[in-house]
C-alpha cells in the first residue's frame, strides 16, 4: 500500500516531497478535505502527496475493483509507450499534455526529451495542486522546454492560445488526453473537445487517448465509479468501446485501433495485467481528407 504521508488538517511543507509546495497550496486555501482525480490516481500509482479523503476514496475504490491499480500503471505505461512512438518513429518534438496529473515517474517531457532533448511540452490541468508541483518538478533542461497552463480541457481556445506561447502550431504536435476525458459528461460533448483541438492542430499530429471503460467488468467497474462520484467533486464516467472510439472524431486511427489499454502496441515481453481502459492513437491527415 501506498504511504500515507499527510493529514487533513495537518499538512504541513515536511509532509511533502518540495518545501515550499504545501504552503503555496496551503495559501491558495485548496480544500484538502475533498477527495481529487489527481491526488486519488497519484495514490494508486504509489505517489505520496494524497491527504485523508483522497486514500478513503481510493482505498474503497480499490476495495471494489482492486484492478484498479493495475490500470493506472498501465495508463502510465500507454503513456510512455505513445510519447516514444510519437517522438522516436514519427518524428514529433512538441507536446501538448491535457490532465497532466501530479508528477510520477516518466512523464511526457522525460519520455520525449530521452528521443531529442529538445522536446518542448505544454502541461494542462485545472487542478491548482497539480500545476504547483508542475512547475516545480516538471522541469526542462535546455535546450527543451516545459510552460504549464492553468485551464480546463472544455476551454479549448484558451489551451491553444497558452499553448502557442511554447509550441509552434503549424508544425505536427503530440496531442495527449490521457485519462480526463472520463470527466467530461455527455452534456459537454467530450468529442467536440477533440474535434476542436484537432481542427488547430498542422497536418501530421497525433491524439493520443485513453478512457475509462466499464466493457469489460461492468457490475464491479459501475460499483467503483459509484463510490468515487460519491467522494469526488468530479464525477467520472466509464463509456463503451463504441463511444470512446467516437471521441477521435472520425480522424484515422494507427493499428492496432482502440484496444485495451495493455494491449495498444505493447512492449516485448508481452501485454501486462488487463485493465479498465481502452486506448488509442489518431493521426491528423492532410486538410479535406478526414
Ligand atoms: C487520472 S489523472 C490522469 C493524469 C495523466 N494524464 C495520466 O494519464 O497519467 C486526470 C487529470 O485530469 C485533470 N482534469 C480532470 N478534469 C479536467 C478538466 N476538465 N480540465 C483539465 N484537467 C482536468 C485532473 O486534475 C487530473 O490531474
Amino acid at each position: 500500500m501506498p504511504p500515507a504521508t499527510s493529514d487533513d488538517t495537518q499538512a504541513s511543507t515536511a509532509d511533502h516531497c518540495c518545501p515550499g509546495i504545501a504552503a503555496t497550496v496551503w495559501d491558495q486555501q485548496f480544500d484538502t478535505s475533498v477527495a481529487h482525480p489527481a491526488r486519488v490516481y497519484g495514490y494508486w500509482l504509489g505517489g505520496k502527496d494524497h491527504y485523508e479523503a483522497d486514500r478513503r476514496a481510493a482505498e474503497e475504490v480499490i476495495r471494489l475493483r482492486p484492478q484498479v491499480v493495475a490500470g493506472a500503471r498501465a495508463n502510465r505505461a500507454f503513456l510512455a509507450r505513445a510519447v516514444r512512438y510519437m517522438a522516436a518513429e514519427r518524428g514529433i518534438r512538441q507536446f501538448l499534455d491535457t490532465g497532466t496529473g501530479l508528477p510520477a515517474p516518466a512523464n511526457t517531457h522525460q519520455v520525449a526529451q530521452g528521443t531529442d532533448p529538445g522536446c518542448r511540452v505544454v502541461y494542462v490541468d485545472n487542478d491548482p495542486l497539480v500545476l504547483v508541483y508542475a512547475r516545480a518538478l516538471l522541469t526542462s533542461t535546455p535546450p527543451g522546454s516545459c510552460d504549464y497552463l492553468d485551464a480546463d480541457v472544455r476551454d479549448t481556445a484558451a489551451i491553444l492560445s497558452g499553448a502557442a506561447r511554447t509550441l509552434d502550431l503549424a508544425q505536427p504536435v503530440g496531442l495527449l488526453l490521457l485519462a480526463i476525458l472520463h470527466f467530461i459528461p455527455d452534456s459537454d460533448d467530450p468529442a467536440r473537445i477533440v474535434a476542436r483541438l484537432a481542427d488547430a492542430l498542422a497536418p501530421g499530429s497525433f491524439i493520443a487517448l485513453s478512457h475509462l471503460t466499464a466493457d469489460f467488468a461492468p457490475a464491479q467497474v459501475t460499483a467503483a465509479a459509484t463510490a468515487y462520484n460519491a467522494a469526488t467533486p468530479i464525477p467520472v464516467h466509464a463509456r463503451s468501446h463504441a463511444q470512446i472510439s467516437s471521441l477521435f472524431a472520425g480522424l484515422p486511427l494507427l493499428a492496432p485501433g482502440v484496444v485495451p489499454v495493455n494491449e495498444w502496441r505493447p512492449a516485448p515481453g508481452g501485454f501486462g495485467p488487463p485493465a479498465d481502459l481502452y486506448a488509442g492513437v489518431a493521426r491528423i491527415p492532410r486538410r479535406g481528407r478526414r
